[in-house]
């Protein structure tokens, strides 16, 4: 039988001090379960980051996978473009996160080996790349640095290769934005979760995670040069996009 996960039950406990959410040790150890249960269709953009591996990694290229936590998005390019000679990277700045990556993809015996990376994905070197993906990474970037991190990306692919960008969105109509909300909230509570550890989640997340509507990522994703952008994935509030080089 499959070894079960550990439950997320962090914001459980009305008595606990609220923080500012982090990327630590306490994240890391619940994450699968965490994420899992508070976006909607993650594993569905998992499993077709590998399909648009398959479709977009070209032979001797690089590919990035930035913000990957426990590396599930670096452990699907990794199948998809399983026979197409490559590099994978997998980037992120918490150490909590990199330590576990790393023992959970030694155990998958993926086909392309992926090199591990503590650190800024501001500050990361990104050349010859075919695929970069940034799955539910840029709404944690300081928006004022998003528009920087894409030129480097854009500037990092090959004629023809792909940045895959998932997102929570946020709505400029206010009925739109209750809506979504309150559809996700919904989701949360049939995945197990209480009001009070999403209101508790919320507040936590609040300075921390900022959302962005789609006009806004196209808009721009095109300053940064992507000559196109296509969404190909929405769930509630949570929408994935391919940009095109
Ligand atoms: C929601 S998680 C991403 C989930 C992951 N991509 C997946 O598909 O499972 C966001 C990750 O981005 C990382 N992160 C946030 N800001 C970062 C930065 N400036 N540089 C590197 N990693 C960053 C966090 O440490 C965290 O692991």
């Amino acid at each position: 039988m499959p070894k079960q996960e550990p439950r997320d039950d962090l914001y459980a406990d009305p008595k606990r001090p609220l923080s500012s959410f982090a990327f630590d040790e306490r994240v890391a150890r619940v994450f699968p379960d965490m994420i899992r249960r508070s976006i909607p269709g993650y594993s569905t953009v998992i499993d077709m980051t590998a399909v648009l591996a398959g479709q977009y990694v070209q032979p001797g290229s690089h590919c990035y996978d930035l913000g990957c936590s426990l590396g599930a998005s670096s452990a699907a390019i990794s199948r998809g473009a399983a026979k197409t000679p490559c590099r994978i990277f997998g980037i992120d700045s918490s150490p909590a996160m990199l330590k576990r990556a790393g023992a959970r993809l030694a155990q998958l015996k993926l086909p392309v080996p992926v090199t591990l990376i503590c650190a800024d994905v501001l500050e990361t070197n990104i050349e010859n790349a075919s695929l970069v993906v940034l799955n539910f990474t840029l709404q944690f970037i300081q928006p004022r640095r998003r528009l920087e991190l894409l030129v480097r990306i854009y500037n990092g692919l090959r004629p023809g290769g792909i940045l895959v960008l998932s997102e929570k969105l946020a709505f400029t109509d206010p009925e739109a934005e209750r809506l979504q909300i309150e559809m996700h909230h919904a989701f949360k509570r049939a995945n197990g979760y209480n009001d009070l550890e999403i209101s508790r989640k919320r507040s936590a997340l609040e300075a921390v995670l900022i959302p962005e509507s789609l006009d806004c990522h196209r808009d721009r994703l095109a300053k940064a040069g992507f000559g196109r952008s296509d969404l190909w994935f929405q769930c509630f509030n949570f929408v994935s996009l391919v940009a095109r080089r």
